[in-house]
């Protein structure tokens, strides 16, 4: 393996920089020759690349987003998207490449695999932790973070004025970012997509809980669950009192990665780049039960249901 390329795709997620350090670190250290891809998989079908040195990566430990840009490219998926990056891998001469980035990157590295025969190996990025295979993706703890801090500061208002909020949080179809949003800050009442809900049930909730002395209530939605909107209309008509809206978007996605997501995406970099040099791919390396585990590359789709509704259930019994 003397010249191995890396690209981030997809979403941005706090940690893919000191992940993108830690491949190329690790593939100097083993002597080869890193390619940056910029732009992701746009970049990879366009040509646009630099000659990475362990230089390259100095000081991006600590910054949000990814040096090497991203950009969402479905055309991948097309042949008229294939062409062009079969051009530029011709030229680039890559013995093996890293994908970090979330499922969509991973179904981009199994094609790469399989019509272009390069051996390919991911490191899980998205702030949706959504991908089977780990217990936690890089920036799932930095979004979530940021969600807890915007909660806690919505809290100070819902409380002084004994509002009901309706607070939106991201994760595409699943909603783990928006039940641990809840658990951890306390949230009354949390929607998801995993779970059917109805607006009049979640409204004799809320009465119940100012019945119960409660002086706010605090409801988490998870984007796919409905649009926050529309929910606090439907709120608003039945009780008849003051209900106000936030939608945190993409405020989550940036941001200097946490401490653990700068351990985390450092870890899984390393093990990745570290399985190309022993000659394994079609692999994801992912964190299962606090140690590092493989999982195959192909056919990702999105993880169970079972740790979104375990969390459901205890926001549900502390709330
Ligand atoms: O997958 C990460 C994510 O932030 C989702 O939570 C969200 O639905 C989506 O990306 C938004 O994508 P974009 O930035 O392309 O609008």
């Amino acid at each position: 393996m003397k010249r191995i390329g890396v690209l981030t795709g997809g979403g941005d997620a706090a940690g893919m920089n000191p992940a993108l350090r830690a491949v190329v670190r690790t593939a100097w250290h083993h002597g080869a020759e890193v390619v940056g891809i910029k732009r992701g998989w746009r970049g990879l079908a366009e040509g646009t690349f630099e000659t990475m040195s362990a230089g390259s990566v100095s000081g991006i430990l600590h910054q949000g987003g990814t040096i090497l840009r991203t950009f969402r490219y479905p055309e991948f998926a097309t042949e008229a998207g294939t062409a062009p990056v079969g051009k530029t891998l011709k030229k680039l001469k890559l013995d093996g490449m890293v994908i970090i980035g979330g499922d969509g990157s991973f179904r981009g590295g199994t094609k790469l695999m399989k019509e272009f025969d390069l051996p390919v190996v991911g490191v899980p990025a998205t702030i949706d932790n959504d991908i089977p295979g780990t217990d936690i993706s890089i920036g799932f703890d930095t979004a979530l973070n940021i969600a807890i801090d915007a909660v806690d500061k919505i809290r100070d208002t819902a409380t002084s004025h004994g509002r009901i909020f309706v607070i939106e949080v991201m994760g595409r179809e699943y909603g783990l970012l928006a039940a641990q949003t809840g658990i951890a800050c306390g949230a009354e009442e949390v929607l998801l997509p995993e779970i059917p809900y109805e607006i009049d049930g979640l409204c004799r909730r809320i009465l119940a809980g100012y019945d119960r002395g409660k002086h706010h209530a605090l409801i988490i939605v998870a984007e796919g669950a409905g649009k926050a909107s529309y929910i606090t209309f439907e709120i608003k008509e039945r009780l008849q009192r003051d209900v106000r809206m936030v939608v945190l978007g993409h405020i989550q996605r940036g941001g200097s990665p946490s401490g653990y997501d700068r351990i985390l995406a450092s870890r899984l970099g390393h093990a990745a780049t570290e399985l190309l040099f022993a000659g394994e791919y079609g692999l994801m390396v992912g964190m299962v039960s606090n140690k590092l585990k493989t999982s195959s590359l192909e056919k990702k789709g999105r993880a169970s249901a079972e740790a979104v509704l375990l969390d459901a259930k205890l926001q549900e019994i502390l709330s």
